[in-house]
């Protein structure tokens, strides 16, 4: 069975970080004030794919319409290349062009090769290399992606 895909729900918050930690070297992973600050903020929206009960994956965004940002994307290391963080990005992109988004910045460590063209492959184009931006020592790569005209805002219901 693929692995579904539902919204975050603060029983997952542990399950979130674990695997954070696992995707992340130390100090670029994030510590729990910081992932449950990003997961609170009224702005965020976070997904999780889970797999026969567990989380396999999840993705965290925040936006202010026309602009987003992603915050993280996170596969299980034996997930990894299953589609699985194109099923997590292609279901936030549409959600977030449903609430009037139509661009998505997001940051990734130059030396993070499998990301890299992970972001490519989705249609994300460099932008930016920010010197130094993890752990004061590693280059980031600033990334976006303009949503496509297809994926629209919905336009609002008329009144009856
Ligand atoms: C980057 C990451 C999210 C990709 O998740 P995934 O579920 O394995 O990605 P997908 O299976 O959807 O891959 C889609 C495409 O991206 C590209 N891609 C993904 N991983 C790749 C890799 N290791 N090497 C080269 N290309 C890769 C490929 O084009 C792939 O398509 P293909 O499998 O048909 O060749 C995952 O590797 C991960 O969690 N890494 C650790 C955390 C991280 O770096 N997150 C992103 C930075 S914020």
């Amino acid at each position: 069975m693929p692995p579904t895909l539902r919204s975050y729900e603060p029983h997952d918050f542990a399950s979130l970080h674990k695997l954070d930690q696992s995707c992340f070297p130390p100090g670029i992973s994030y510590s729990k004030t910081t992932l449950r600050y990003f997961l609170t903020l009224a702005s965020a929206d976070c997904l999780v794919a889970e797999d026969g009960g567990r989380i396999v994956g999840f993705i965290v965004s925040e936006e202010n319409p026309p602009l987003a940002h992603i915050i993280t994307l996170d596969v299980d290391a034996k997930h990894r290349r299953h589609a699985i963080g194109t099923a997590l990005l292609e279901t936030l992109e549409a959600n977030l062009a449903a609430r009037g988004v139509r661009s998505i910045l997001l940051e990734t460590a130059t030396n993070n090769e499998p990301a890299v063209a992970f972001w490519k492959r989705h249609g994300y184009r460099i932008e930016a290399t920010l010197k130094r931006y993890y752990l004061a020592r590693i280059d980031a790569y600033e990334m976006r992606k303009i949503l496509p005209a297809t994926l629209k805002a919905q336009p609002a219901k008329k009144e009856p």
